[in-house]
């Protein structure tokens, strides 16, 4: 297949956008028409098609299921005020896709299917973009593993989708962030840089227990010494301390290399700030909460885009901030979504045209 080459569409019968408005939508509750798909067998990839969005039919035995070779990406189509429809750093989510499939013994998807076929399924969906703000279609690639056998090995059969989702924002409120201390979710060799599934099933036990007492996520600590910060559950973390932004750097392969996250430093930067990727204890954080110099606290991700954290505990410490007054983290954002809803000039070349 080549970049030019149209990949087949079925038809759906009807739209399900007939008599639906797409404004505050909850997350990932709602599926556009239609959906790609690509299958890959023993070394070739085939039936690349796109089709109308559907229930699938597994074996029960099917591998995914049962060793968890289940891997996925998060990517934003927005549409400007003329209309015009653009996905956001769509490649460099297809680089990382490719690096979760390296680390969970999976194929890699070809550019053509992965880059082009999401152009052009959002071609066919446009449609279902949201143009109100904060509002975008969320693009969900997935791939797993299909082998019909329960043999613990890589299987030889893959199955590759994209499915669709409009969405506004996903956390409407500043957000209180528990710092876990009991329950891991990486460790230096394992999983944490790739988007695997698993990471997000075994985040879940942690996140139930700090919801329970009245928080909406974990921030999660070194497996070691529970003293160096990682990641929040559906996001990165950054700190304004000072006139700097800090950040955990990616050496452990412990976190996830966020496109979010890559973006807003380069917002940052570009606002002036000095930028550091660097191991961060939560001693540190605490001290420079006390000394008034931890200024702001917020979390980057594809669903998150920008979201402040207007609570920080760990054990008995409580920060709290004042989001009302920050600087920093609205004016990132607004850089940020004047580049996406197209109001500034695309200046980094994150924006593939539909
Ligand atoms: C994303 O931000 O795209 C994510 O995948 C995080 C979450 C929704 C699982």
């Amino acid at each position: 297949m080549t970049a030019t080459m149209d990949i087949p569409v079925t038809k759906a019968a009807h739209s399900k956008l007939e008599g639906l408005t797409l404004e505050n939508i909850p997350f990932g509750k709602v599926f556009t028409d239609y959906m790609l798909e690509a299958d890959y067998d023993n070394g070739t990839w085939s039936n690349v098609n796109i089709r109308p969005y559907a229930p699938l039919s597994l074996d029960p035995s099917v591998a995914a299921l049962h060793y968890g070779q289940a891997i996925f990406e998060g990517i934003k189509a927005y549409k400007d005020e003329a209309g015009n429809a653009v996905v956001f750093r769509l490649h460099d989510n297809f680089k990382r896709f490719n690096i979760s499939a390296e680390r969970m013994m999976m194929p890699a998807v070809p550019e053509d299917i992965f880059v082009e076929g999401i152009r052009q399924l959002i071609d066919l969906e446009r449609a279902w973009i949201p143009s109100l703000p904060d509002h975008s279609l969320y693009i969900r690639p997935f791939m797993f593993s299909s082998d019909e056998a329960i043999g613990v090995r890589p299987s030889e059969k893959y199955k590759f989708l994209v499915i669709l989702s409009p969405t506004g924002p996903y956390y409407g409120t500043p957000m209180r962030i528990y710092v876990e201390e009991q329950y891991v979710r990486a460790v230096k060799g394992g999983i944490g840089y790739a988007k695997a599934a698993g990471n997000y099933g075994a985040s879940m036990l942690a996140t139930h227990i700090a919801k329970e007492k009245g928080y909406d996520q974990v921030l999660w600590t070194d497996a070691y010494e529970h003293k160096y910060v990682q990641e929040i559950g559906t996001m990165n973390v950054v700190f304004i301390l000072g006139n700097k932004a800090v950040t955990p750097d990616l050496e452990a392969g412990t976190i996830l290399n966020g496109v979010t996250r890559m973006s807003v430093l380069t917002i940052l930067k570009e606002m002036g700030l000095e930028i550091e990727e660097r191991p961060i204890s939560i001693d540190e954080l605490m001290e420079a909460y006390k000394a008034g110099e931890l200024k702001e606290v917020f979390g980057t991700g594809t669903a998150a885009t920008v979201s402040p954290i207007k609570e920080l505990r760990y054990k008995d410490f409580v920060m709290t901030f004042d989001v009302a007054a920050w600087q920093v983290m609205p004016e990132a954002k607004r850089l940020l979504d004047d580049i996406r809803y197209g109001r500034s000039e695309d200046r980094y070349n994150w924006l593939v045209a539909v």
